[in-house]
């Protein structure tokens, strides 16, 4: 490809998909974004069409191509980034998928977690995930499916030699190559509850205990390498597809988190604080997940990081909830402006647990709360104190990550749609006692991805130059309402404690 010129990255969020077109000076060229359909059929569920998502990134592709004007011949590779842990079965034949995918904040498997819990499993099952037992994970949400699908179809009964599982990444690439290549990377499986952390292998145990048949299972490959080609008839040029990454590691990669000591937090739906820590499993004490960072391929065999993840569920997610739940606001960002049209926030707290809670907490029937209302409490406090939550949520995780490391975290970095909010930045910082440093790209997961699949390609040769152009957009300094803001952190902290053990 003489005159590629482009690197496109696709990342498939929670809450919408879109295509960016990053050019050689990692400059944005052209993108395009859709909201996806949230579907809710009983609380505490969530479900994605995968269908939607397959069509909307197609959409999304075209679109960035277009406002971009050039030819699809001059894209050089294609990074693949996605929300993680979401899961679904597909017809190898027909391509159909045989039932809604299940979102990772869905509880509907929080039963199946707690009788895994009271059979004395839990230990065993983080010593060979690094994962906390939760639902929040695929391998109960695959277990679902496939009782579910088979309980629906008995005449005739699904043959499963013909069905495919998989995480999103799986699903869009085995559509992206034409349907030849069914396969994820290792940092999508880690998130799974069926990978072994350490032989990076689907653990025959734990597929056996979910009921899960290995032929089901995509093909585990370093994050950075080949992962096929598109098929002509989709984008109208075979492009290589050369990283794949749960959007959290490429939002790590993107960072230039590489070795341990360096750490992001990305406000997405979620917010997702993650830690390097180098080429051996590193285990928390304080509720943290182990994971992998990212593998790369390396003559033949595979070099891999792994990381500690403070995983909380629900950041984004509380803002979008106002706007299109509640109808407190009509965008986002009307947010900023009534946080700040108050002084503080008038005695009220919010519980973010509209997933349940997520670290430090992993307590699956928490759900969400307003506390500390009186008669004079104003639409405006009520916004800021979801703007607080936020805040205090990633201190509780930074706490947890300081005691872990023994050494107290100094800066920041952050990134993610919610990062544009200077109220909740200053906020972060206040409470946090550190300064925040945000870039100028806001998209780090999208950033990562291209990166990845650039360096993989040999569109680009360094990592460290990729990192050290990035752009710093602002610093956000501790102020003078830091020590109200910690003050106020404890009793957040009280009504955290009030809305946890909710559902029966
Ligand atoms: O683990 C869930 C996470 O990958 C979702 O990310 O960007 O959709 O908030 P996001």
């Amino acid at each position: 490809m003489a005159n590629a010129q482009y690197i496109l990255a696709l990342d498939l969020g929670t809450t919408g998909n879109r295509a960016i077109l990053f050019d050689r000076n990692g400059d944005i060229a052209g993108q395009a974004y859709k909201e996806l359909t949230q579907y809710y059929p009983q609380p505490g569920w969530l479900e994605h069409d995968p269908r939607e998502i397959w069509d909307d990134i197609q959409w999304a592709i075209q679109a960035a191509i277009q406002k971009a004007s050039i030819n699809p011949a001059a894209i050089a590779a294609i990074g693949l980034t996605v929300q993680r842990e979401t899961c679904l079965l597909w017809d190898k034949n027909s391509g159909r998928p045989l039932h809604n995918a299940i979102v990772w904040q869905d509880r509907r498997t929080a039963s199946i977690c707690n009788d895994l819990r009271d059979q004395g499993l839990a230990t065993e099952i983080a010593d060979r995930t690094g994962l906390v037992l939760d639902a929040y994970f695929s391998a109960t949400k695959l277990q679902w499916l496939l009782d579910a699908v088979q309980t629906h179809q008995q005449d005739p009964p699904i043959d499963l030699d013909d069905v495919l599982a998989g995480t999103v990444d799986s699903w869009v690439l085995w559509n992206l190559t034409g349907r030849k290549v069914h396969a994820t990377d290792d940092s999508n499986a880690s998130r799974t509850m069926l990978l072994n952390l350490t032989s990076r292998q689907w653990d025959e145990k734990l597929l056996d205990l979910f009921n899960i048949p290995a032929h089901l299972m995509p093909e585990i490959r370093p994050s950075l390498g080949h992962f096929g080609h598109t098929d002509a008839d989709i984008l109208g040029a075979e492009i290589p597809i050369m990283a794949v990454f749960g959007d959290q590691q490429a939002a790590l990669f993107a960072h230039g988190c590489n070795r341990p000591g360096l750490l992001k937090c990305t406000y997405g739906t979620g917010a997702f604080l993650v830690a390097h820590t180098g080429s051996e499993v590193a285990r928390s004490q304080n509720q943290l997940l182990s994971t992998v960072a990212w593998s790369e391929a390396d003559n033949g065999s595979s070099k891999v990081g792994y990381a500690l993840e403070g995983s909380m569920f629900t950041a984004g997610a509380c803002i979008q909830w106002l706007r299109d739940g509640i109808k407190l606001i009509t965008t986002a960002a009307d947010t900023e402006a009534s946080a700040e049209k108050v002084p503080d926030n008038g005695g009220v707290y919010f519980v973010p647990a509209l997933s349940g809670l997520g670290a430090p907490h992993w307590d699956m029937t928490a759900r969400g709360a307003f506390l500390g209302i009186t008669g004079g409490v104003q639409r405006e406090h009520m916004i800021r104190a979801v703007l607080e939550a936020i805040a205090y949520q990633v201190n509780e995780v930074v706490e947890a990550v300081n005691e872990d490391s023994g050494t107290r975290i100094k800066l920041l970095k952050v990134d993610g749609g919610a990062c544009q909010n200077d109220f909740l930045m200053q906020f972060q910082a206040d409470v946090l006692g550190i300064p925040i440093e945000r870039p100028a790209v806001l998209d780090a997961t999208a950033q990562g991805a291209a990166f990845g699949a650039g360096l993989a390609a040999g569109y680009w040769h360094s990592y460290d130059d990729l990192i050290q152009n990035r752009k710093i957009n602002r610093v956000f300094e501790p102020g003078a309402a830091a020590s109200q803001a910690q003050e106020n952190f404890h009793m957040w902290q009280k009504a955290v404690a009030r809305a946890k053990n909710w559902v029966e």
